[in-house]
């Protein structure tokens, strides 16, 4: 139950006293401390605590060559289980509050360092490129993992549409944050808006994903519709969720985990047996719905993609 909740518990600590006697933080705390047993132990092993509704499904859908042969894991689990804090701290909240979010009309403003900005539509960005499917395996930080078929097509298809230019070396990533169809954006659990960022390389290299769907359908909301990162090379939180700007920047972006928790998320955050979070090992993991641990592997598995990013920098340093 602690570690389940491992990486908010760093950031509540980070929030200034003065801030502390908010009553819906106290609330949530109080939540925190008085989760059923019941719905902890579901939870906690990735069994699906809440039954998950299916979502319309994709059409033109082609499989791609970016996929790992392993057992996926059941569509419930990696919808009914998830992190998406902007609907509060519990990993069945985001499946039970999620429905609040208005997915139409919904726009992504890609600016910065580029030729040309530009405000698409997501019925605009649906149709940049053919929609794959891609088998990744997902590892979040806090020592879960699954495998999931997601939907979309690499992030690069959206970048050369905007023609970044020599002076962009970074990408940020900022999520939808709104009070109104978000409860937990009224919390001060983190800096919001939720935001990511990759360095340019990185965002180029064609496994990283813009994810419009899972299992053939489209993304459900609690997974971050209508349109989410992933990267598969790199723990869970780095694949930002429900996204309205992608800015191409000179300067490395400070995440919203960063801010929180700096000694604890760093900005590379590549998937690292190695080198533990400073508060557990990082050497296993558990996939949910399965009992006991499988080693984790470094790059989760895609060294022989990605390892070469990294040659030369010391990964110790670049957590
Ligand atoms: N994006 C937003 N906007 N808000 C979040 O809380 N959580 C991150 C990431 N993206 C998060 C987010 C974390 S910690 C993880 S592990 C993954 O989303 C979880 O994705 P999933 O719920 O689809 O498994």
């Amino acid at each position: 139950m602690i570690r389940q909740k491992a990486m908010l518990i760093r950031a509540a600590s980070a929030i200034p006293s003065s801030e502390i006697t908010n009553p819906a933080l106290y609330a949530d705390r109080r939540r925190f401390l008085l989760a059923s047993a019941a719905g902890a132990l579901a939870g906690g092993l990735g069994l699906p605590a809440i039954a998950a509704p299916r979502g319309e499904a994709l059409a033109d859908v082609r499989k791609s060559a970016w996929t790992v042969e392993e057992k996926l894991t059941p569509y419930e689990s990696a919808t009914t289980y998830n992190n998406f804090y902007e609907f509060g701290p519990d990993k069945d909240d985001p499946a039970k509050q999620a429905h609040r979010l208005k997915v139409r009309p919904w726009s992504v403003v890609v600016e910065g360092e580029v030729a040309k900005p530009r405000t698409f539509a997501i019925e605009d960005i649906l149709k940049l490129a053919p929609l794959e499917e891609r088998v990744y395996r997902f590892r979040c930080v806090e020592g879960w993992s699954m495998v999931v078929p997601w939907i979309g097509f690499s992030l690069s298809e959206l970048a050369r549409r905007v023609e970044p230019t020599s002076n962009a070396k970074f990408v940020e990533f900022i999520s939808l944050a709104d009070r109104e169809q978000m409860p937990y954006v009224r919390v001060p659990l983190l800096d919001w808006p939720y935001s990511e960022g990759l360095r340019i390389d990185e965002a180029m290299h064609p496994l990283t994903l813009l994810a419009v769907g899972l299992y053939g359908e489209v993304l459900p909301k609690q997974n971050g519709a209508p349109l989410r990162l992933i990267v598969p090379w790199k723990y869970g939180f780095k694949s930002a969720k429900s996204i309205v700007k992608i800015r191409f920047v000179r300067e490395m972006p400070r995440s919203a985990w960063m801010k929180s928790a700096p000694q604890e998320y760093g900005f590379y955050s590549n998937v690292n047996p190695e080198v533990p979070h400073p508060r557990w090992s990082q050497a296993q993991e558990r996939r949910l719905g399965e009992f006991g641990k499988r080693k984790t592997l470094p790059f989760n598995g895609y060294a022989e993609q990605v390892a070469a990013l990294y040659a030369g920098m010391d990964l110790r340093k670049n957590y």
